[in-house]
């Protein structure tokens, strides 16, 4: 049976990094944007060009280094910003630019203070000029599952007609029920012509981002707007790995193909949390620390008998690290070089030599090297460049707490002073052992 493809369009760079506590400097987006890349996703939402200097150099980099996606660049329905994201984009193999106006009556009222027809007549007159610049533009009328529906059509068709390649339908506040969002997208797809793709973009504040953009897809969607994690204003966007996931393992109800690598999934997820600081929460599905834990008896003796009995998709599907893979001081190179990938990190061989005789160190004082020590280890070792914002503590002081707190925190990440010891307590270097030991490795 023939497959329609869906278009991944990731807006974790955008949507997600508005959310609080997920904000990214320009290099740690280009690092982010480059595991997108490998993830395979069709459309990076780079930024939001007018926002900020930061925000214009972020898309511009990564216009100018990640060439298989779309790059997309967010403006408002305005000269200024549609000029703006045209600069930063300009660069890039395949721009698009994506401009959106607010629509529902609330937001012409109260935000804009706008009518409809000028509403109207901005949508056209922004997609036309942001035509004159790049081919592929993409329209969004904020709000809209909020939106008098006829009116949402006529501002659509306006649009198409100025030349929107993609019409993105966002769910703005997370508002829509998924047979209502289902409905909408449906009246839209018979309205406007074949070549024009609709997209679903969908908000999580009643937990139904996800379902929402699935049963946009059943209706007629060819691209979803998600994000890794769903991070994102408020409750979230919809999760890319959750759709993604959905469509793949219930192929019967959805038989739907994308680009996505899932393999890829885990590490762009961890490599997220770890630049954002913001941890994803141990249940969330797909890429939360239990979303593979069996922990009840019963379960536990239905997984060893087959996994099949309370497994839906294997941990390896998705790429979360085979736990048999123990990284200890016996390790060699070449697993360090492995964990290291499926936490969504790659590096040259020199690089990986300063990881490696650091992990050495370590394993030999506390046996076990768990994944948060690891991207303690790959942090403190590649430390962001002086004028990066530092991604935690600076050393001293994280060593100075971590020697003076009266019992050590299991959970807290491992203090990486090479000369202190899992719990920040100074410990005398023992070169020799160390030299003995990379020898011994070397090449393993
Ligand atoms: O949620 C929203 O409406 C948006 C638009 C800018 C697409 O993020
Ligand atoms: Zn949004």
């Amino acid at each position: 049976m023939q497959r329609a493809r869906i278009t991944v369009f990731d807006t974790t760079l955008r949507d997600g990094e508005q959310s609080p506590g997920c904000s990214m400097n320009v290099p740690e987006k280009l690092r982010l944007a480059h595991q997108l890349d490998r993830l395979g996703v069709d459309v990076i939402e780079a930024g939001f060009p007018i926002a900020s200097e930061g925000d214009f150099a972020a898309v511009q980099a990564i216009a100018a280094t990640i060439r298989r996606p779309i790059i997309a660049g967010l403006a408002r329905a305005c000269t200024q910003d549609i000029e703006r994201a045209w600069q930063a984009l300009r660069g890039a193999v395949r721009p698009r630019i994506h401009v959106f106006l607010a629509t529902s009556d609330i937001h012409l009222q109260y935000k804009l203070k706008i009518s409809r027809q000028q509403c109207l007549e901005q949508a056209r007159d922004s997609v036309r000029l942001a035509k004159s610049l790049c081919a592929d533009v993409e329209f969004s009328p904020e709000d809209a599952t909020r939106t008098d529906q006829k009116f949402l059509h006529q501002v659509l068709e306006a649009v198409v007609g100025a030349g929107a390649t993609t019409l993105n339908i966002p769910d703005t506040v997370g508002y829509s029920m998924p047979e209502e969002f289902g409905e909408l997208i449906q009246n839209i797809r018979q309205r406007v012509p074949d070549k024009v793709t609709i997209s679903a973009h969908c908000h999580n504040d009643l937990g139904l981002a996800v379902a929402n953009s699935l049963a946009a897809i059943a209706a007629g969607a060819r691209q979803v707007e998600c994000t890794i994690n769903g991070i994102g204003e408020r409750a979230g966007n919809a999760s890319l790995e959750e759709i993604v996931m959905a469509m793949r393992v219930r192929l019967d109800r959805y038989p739907y193909e994308t680009g996505v690598i899932a393999e890829q999934l885990f590490p762009a997820s961890q490599l997220l949390s770890d630049l954002t600081g913001s941890t994803v929460q141990a249940n969330k599905a797909i890429t939360g620390r239990n979303a593979f834990a069996h922990e009840a008896g019963i379960h536990q003796d239905g997984m060893l008998k087959n996994p099949l009995t309370y497994e839906i998709m294997t941990p390896q599907s998705v790429g979360v690290p085979d736990s048999k893979l123990v990284l200890g001081k016996h390790s060699g190179r070449h697993a360090l070089a492995i964990r290291c990938e499926q936490l969504g990190y790659e590096f040259e061989r020199r690089a990986l030599d300063d990881i490696y005789r650091r992990f050495v160190r370590l394993a030999d004082k506390i046996k076990k090297v768990e994944d948060h020590h690891l991207l303690e280890l790959i942090r403190d070792t590649h430390k962001p460049a002086a004028s990066a914002t530092p991604l935690f503590e600076p050393l001293p002081t994280a060593v100075a707490a971590a020697a003076t707190a009266s019992a050590p925190e299991p959970l807290r990440p491992f203090p990486m002073a090479s000369q202190t010891n899992a719990f920040g307590a100074p410990i005398p270097a023992d070169h020799h052992h160390d030299q003995q030991q990379e020898d011994y490795l070397w090449g393993v």
